[in-house]
């Protein structure tokens, strides 16, 4: 890191150098067909290759972990040279680009898994439904993994991580946030149970350090970035006490050299961002709602070292720029948010350059 407490100075997350402290948050968008990454979606993240991180959407790690409708995934060779072609993309415009390495879990539906059933800790369903091809499905009761088939789900992360390298992208972002499978067994009421990977926090932190560690081995701890959110209830998960949970992850992740914490942004019943500057040692990236004021009051304030933006890069692709000169910003689609064409993905205007 830079000492230069600036949102558009250059700085240093683990191994990667980045151009300024303005990311892109993760965003599934659900425009991949065929889980293959195509030139529409290279447009997409190209355009907004001025931040100095982006953060792919959530991206499946291994056919297992599939769920959603056209989201990408990382685990064939169709998705390395699909994810190539953004990569390039990004790295044309000086940005450096994480994928998000997202394992649904109980979040899917046997309509993405070929009729099979997902996977979680334990055989319970999550509340609510998911959007699937032939409209709303409720949430099906999980499978429980089996004691022994948890390394194996854990390896999967090492595995992507390496195809991450082959696909062009500087490291990986391991999501262990929003109620899907690393927060299923973070979580209280979806992992129940009573063996090495449940009850007590570190039993429950178990596959998340696992899968960390996982993609740290395959490509090194300094192009690991990793997503939490401790105390979030997204996707029907709970926490009975998620400072305790972020306490140990924080503290567990000390001097591994890792390239990032995030935080997801949202309204903590505790100081999650106090305890994670406090007790993790590297770099940290705050999220949720940010303007520019805000973001450079936490940087400046040694809050964060570098503050995503989601929807607000979603609808502006020189969000960058936007901020540097207090442009205004467009407003975001909500109707074109997860899947469609082009229109509400590739076509918010960028600001028209000064005449000369
Ligand atoms: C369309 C959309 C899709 C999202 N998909 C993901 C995702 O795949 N993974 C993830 O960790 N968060 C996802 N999020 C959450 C964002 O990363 C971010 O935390 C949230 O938008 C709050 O930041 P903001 O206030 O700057 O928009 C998504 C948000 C939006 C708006």
């Amino acid at each position: 890191m830079t000492d230069t407490r600036s949102l558009f100075a250059p700085a240093r997350l683990g191994d990667v150098e980045i151009q300024n402290r303005i990311a892109m948050a993760p965003m599934t968008r659900n425009r991949s067909p065929g889980a293959v990454p195509n030139d529409l979606n290279a447009l997409y993240y190209g355009q907004r290759g001025t931040a100095g991180l982006v953060i792919t959407e959530g991206t499946t790690p291994d056919a297992g972990g599939r769920g959603y409708i056209d989201i990408p995934g990382l685990y064939n060779a169709a998705q390395v040279a699909g994810w190539r072609r953004v990569t390039d993309a990004v790295h044309a415009k000086g940005g450096r680009i994480f994928v998000q390495l997202m394992h649904t879990g109980r979040i899917s539906h046997p309509d993405f898994l070929d009729g099979g059933s997902p996977v979680a800790p334990s055989a319970v369903a999550a509340a609510g439904a998911i959007v699937t091809r032939d409209g709303q499905k409720p949430h099906p009761v999980p499978r429980a993994l089996a004691a022994e088939e948890i390394p194996v789900v854990i390896a999967t992360y090492g595995r992507a991580a390496r195809l991450a390298i082959e696909a062009g992208f500087d490291g990986v972002e391991i999501h262990g946030a929003n109620g899907y499978l690393p927060s299923q067994f973070l979580s209280t009421n979806a992992n129940l149970r009573t063996d090495d990977w449940g009850g007590s926090v570190e039993n429950r932190a178990r596959f998340l350090l696992g899968a960390v560690d996982a993609a740290a081995k395959a490509i090194g701890a300094g192009r690991v970035g990793l997503r939490v959110s401790p105390g979030s209830t997204f996707n029907d998960v709970a926490d009975t006490d998620p400072e305790a949970t972020l306490t140990h992850i924080a503290t567990a992740l000390r001097g591994q050299g890792l390239a990032y914490l995030h935080l997801v942004g949202g309204a903590y019943t505790y100081d999650a961002a106090g305890i994670a500057r406090r007790l993790f040692d590297g770099p940290l990236m705050l999220n949720g709602g940010y303007d520019r004021a805000r973001a450079e009051a936490d940087i400046a304030a040694g809050r964060a070292d570098i503050i995503s933006f989601g929807s607000s890069f979603l609808a502006n692709p020189d969000l960058p720029e936007r901020l540097r000169t207090g442009a205004a910003l467009n407003t975001p689609d909500t109707a074109t948010f997860y899947g469609g064409d082009a229109r509400g993905y590739t076509d918010y205007p960028v600001l028209v350059a000064a005449a000369a």
